[in-house]
């Protein structure tokens, strides 16, 4: 009988404390300082081994410590369960709006979000909890996006923009995870393969870096002419979408827009096109438009769905449309923790209240440096 090789939440916390301890020894450092005793604070994360991992750590520094679920589809139930069964609130059911409230419910002090849904939700429907939030802290590019179009009454920290997570998680992180989740989702050896990268952001940059690197042959597809020259300088053709759907035989989005890529899209699109997100939400690829047209749906395997399109065509979607990295928990986990180490020492420096000004404050150089220095530490003991 063949040995089950996936890792339980469990145990891929213990494998993060073998290979790369970050948060252990920031949970040491939280330990010793206890700096959120009296805090309490709601964070909306995507819900996987890594956070696990986090909130374990963060959770010795004191304060209480509330959840809600980013996206049903990227929650790891192992990874609830743990979290639960070490004693934390992890509000995971209902429509998002539900889990926010929820979570809000306990009164926080500090609010972590991802995608910046948790504040929308603190600043519409909740504004009972709104007056005791003392600060916050954005994760993603769509959250930073949202939060700068919006009115908050307290400083939230944008820790997406600092010079850490787009050169290491956004470049590096999802460029390896997306890959390794096709292969695993599909069986393909990806060298000789056709790709067309939708969007050239750093997440993009790493998709076609990594897809290089594999031995696939990568095209580039952005709206800003600006990142298509940087695109060309990096050595890949830049079609436009039209002309490179007819060759490819992948196509990523990496755009943080809803609807990149449509039925219109894909009339043009060679037959058995691979379909694959890795931005932040479900609805770069409109996959609910597929569902709705396709003449034939076939579940090929978990993750793994061919439709037959109208025109005769099909196309296969992977992780419904939802980022295949995070869906299938695929990748070095090293980029992630990494960020979240960032997080942590963001919320330290925030329990800590110094006087920040309303609105988008950036993550500053120390914080950065201090994740740094525990990542190198991390990666080779004693190098200091
Ligand atoms: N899967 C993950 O683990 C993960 C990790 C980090 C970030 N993300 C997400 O990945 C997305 C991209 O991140 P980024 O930092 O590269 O963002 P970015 O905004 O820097 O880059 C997005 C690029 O897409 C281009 N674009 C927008 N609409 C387009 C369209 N319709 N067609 C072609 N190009 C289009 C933009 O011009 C831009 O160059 C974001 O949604 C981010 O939240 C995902």
């Amino acid at each position: 009988m063949s040995e089950d090789r996936s890792l339980s939440a469990e145990q891929e916390v213990g494998r993060i404390n073998v290979f790369f301890p970050i948060l252990r020894s920031l949970g040491n450092h939280w330990a010793a300082a206890r700096p959120w005793e009296g805090h309490t604070i709601a964070l909306n994360l995507h819900l996987t081994p890594l956070t696990a991992c986090l909130i374990r750590e963060l959770s010795l520094g004191g304060g209480s410590f509330v959840l809600s679920a980013v996206n049903p589809r990227t929650t790891d139930s192992a990874s609830v369960d743990l979290l639960r069964n070490l004693g934390f609130r992890v509000y995971t059911g209902g429509d998002m709006e539900d889990r926010h409230l929820q979570a809000l419910s306990h009164r926080p002090d500090l609010v972590v979000d991802t995608g910046f849904d948790l504040f929308h939700s603190l600043l519409e429907r909740d504004r009972g909890a709104l007056g005791g939030v003392r600060a916050g802290v954005e994760i993603t590019r769509n959250g930073v996006t949202r939060l700068r179009g919006s009115s908050v009454p307290f400083p939230i920290v944008n820790i997406n923009d600092g010079r850490l997570k787009d050169k290491v998680e956004n470049r590096h992180g999802v460029g390896e995870g997306i890959w390794a989740a096709v292969s695993m989702a599909t069986g393909m050896h990806l060298a000789g393969r056709r790709v067309l990268v939708l969007g050239y952001g750093p997440v993009g940059r790493g998709l076609a870096r990594y897809a290089r690197a594999a031995g696939m042959a990568v095209e580039v597809c952005d709206t800003d002419p600006v990142r298509r020259l940087f695109a060309h300088y990096d050595g890949y053709p830049t079609p436009s979408l039209r002309d490179g759907l007819e060759r490819a035989r992948i196509l990523v989005t990496a755009t943080g827009r809803r609807d990149a890529v449509t039925l219109e899209h894909l009339a043009h699109a060679r037959d058995g096109l691979v379909l694959v997100n890795a931005g932040h939400g479900g609805d770069e690829i409109d996959v609910a438009g597929i569902q709705r047209s396709a003449v034939n749906r076939d579940h090929v395997a978990a993750q793994v769905a061919r439709y037959q399109l109208e025109t005769g065509n099909t196309v296969t979607v992977l992780g419904d449309g939802h980022p295949l990295n995070i869906v299938l928990n695929s990748g070095s986990p090293e980029p992630v923790l990494l960020h979240f180490a960032v997080l942590g020492l963001a919320l330290e420096w925030l329990a800590s209240e110094p006087d920040l000004p309303a609105g988008e404050v950036a993550v500053t150089g120390d914080i950065e440096n201090r994740a740094a220095r525990f990542a190198l530490e991390a990666l080779n003991p004693s190098s200091g």
